[in-house]
């Protein structure tokens, strides 16, 4: 592909880029229509997922859309939406020419309407910056295959692999350059899950914040076995703003008070050794494709049994707290784990790693 198609390309994937964290449960696309060398047109997927990218471009362009060239980071769709597909619509443009990043894995697309632009006449290349789409939306390729959220575990230790104190303090372990980022991380996931003995230690507030300021309330997620989680827990104040669903293995008077408050709550019948597959089974086929595990070593050696983990994103502080301190991981350390590493900064003294699971 000629390096220009290629540079109108690359500008899609940074509009794609700049607006991820806002399209769930759809991937961040972008799109830009050009005509004589000139951009007329140029969109991100809207908040929410819809309208899609190139709908968008496609009304900013209105008729000038006639005889261009479109660069969409993903193969557009090719279901039907309130305005007709995406493929139709582009048709219907008089778009000439087409580059895109990726096929779209998404059966009810994939590959259909590359199929659909070229019988009617418009002219496909397919795949020169397929990479790119799939490592900012892996969420959305990953979740498809295994229709089960894609899953990051996100933990601050101490250098013995520690996530708290024994008395359970665990705020201070990381230093604020290592927090500030821990909240574009929040930012980035569709949803964030945690454990009930985590909300009792610590009573979290789960928000995303920029400088002190609250910007996002994301949604959710505990599971909450025997439902302990006080009534007063800060999280359940931020009712009005977010949506909060609880796993639980109780029907009862409480179960019915947190209903009143506005929780979800989804009865789960045992706790065994495959139950948190089938909780996050439920929490895709509800369209929950992307989750920030926030809790302690009890739950992450629990989804790591039952092989739902697709990431870690450690922040390791230069402190030892010692053999009575509460461990990251039970009975294991984070080298007895088949770990790639994909990301390494430095905040601080703190050394934040991104890891994939190796499977
Ligand atoms: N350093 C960090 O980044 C960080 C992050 C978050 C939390 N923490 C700290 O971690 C500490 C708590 O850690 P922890 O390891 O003791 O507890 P934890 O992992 O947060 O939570 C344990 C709870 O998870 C639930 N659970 C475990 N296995 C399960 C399964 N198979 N199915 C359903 N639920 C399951 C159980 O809840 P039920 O009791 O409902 O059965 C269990 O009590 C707190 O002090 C908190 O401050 C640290």
């Amino acid at each position: 592909m000629k390096s220009i198609h290629k540079k109108y390309l690359l500008k899609a994937h940074l509009l794609a880029n700049d607006n991820f964290g806002k399209t769930f449960p759809n991937p961040s696309i972008g799109c830009l229509i050009v005509k004589n060398n000139k951009i007329i047109s140029k969109a991100a997927t809207a908040s929410a997922g819809r309208p899609h990218a190139e709908e968008i471009a496609l009304k900013k362009a209105g008729k000038k859309s006639l005889g261009s060239n479109m660069y969409v980071t993903l193969e557009p769709c090719n279901h039907e939406s309130y305005n007709g597909s995406c493929a139709n619509q582009i048709i219907r443009s008089g778009i000439k020419n087409i580059y895109i990043a990726s096929y779209d894995p998404d059966p009810r697309t994939n590959k259909k309407s590359i199929k659909k632009l070229k019988k009617n006449n418009i002219n496909v290349s397919i795949g020169i910056t397929q990479n790119r789409t799939y490592e900012l939306n892996k969420f959305f390729f990953k979740s498809l295959i295994k229709k089960k959220p894609f899953t990051k575990i996100k933990m601050a230790i101490s250098i013995d692999e520690k996530i708290a104190w024994q008395n359970y303090n665990s705020k201070w372990i990381s230093n604020q350059r290592s927090r500030e980022y821990a909240h574009i991380l929040r930012y980035n996931s569709q949803a964030i899950l945690t454990s009930s003995k985590t909300i009792i230690k610590d009573d979290p507030r789960f928000t995303i914040r920029k400088k002190n300021k609250i910007i996002k309330y994301p949604p959710l997620i505990i599971v909450d076995n025997f439902l302990k989680i006080p009534l007063k827990s800060k999280v359940l104040n931020s009712l009005s703003k977010r949506r909060i669903i609880i796993f639980t293995l109780k029907n009862n008077k409480k179960s019915q008070n947190l209903k009143k408050l506005g929780c979800d709550i989804i009865l789960v019948k045992q706790k065994d050794q495959s139950n948190l597959k089938k909780i996050f089974t439920k929490l895709y086929n509800i369209g929950i494709k992307d989750i920030l595990v926030e809790a302690g070593g009890i739950l992450f050696t629990e989804l790591m049994k039952q092989e739902l983990v697709d990431e870690l994103h450690i922040f390791k502080a230069p402190i030892n707290i010692g053999e009575r301190g509460i461990p990251l991981l039970l009975g294991k350390s984070l080298k007895d784990l088949k770990l790639l590493k994909i990301n390494k900064k430095k905040f601080g003294n703190d050394v934040y790693s991104n890891y994939e699971i190796k499977s």
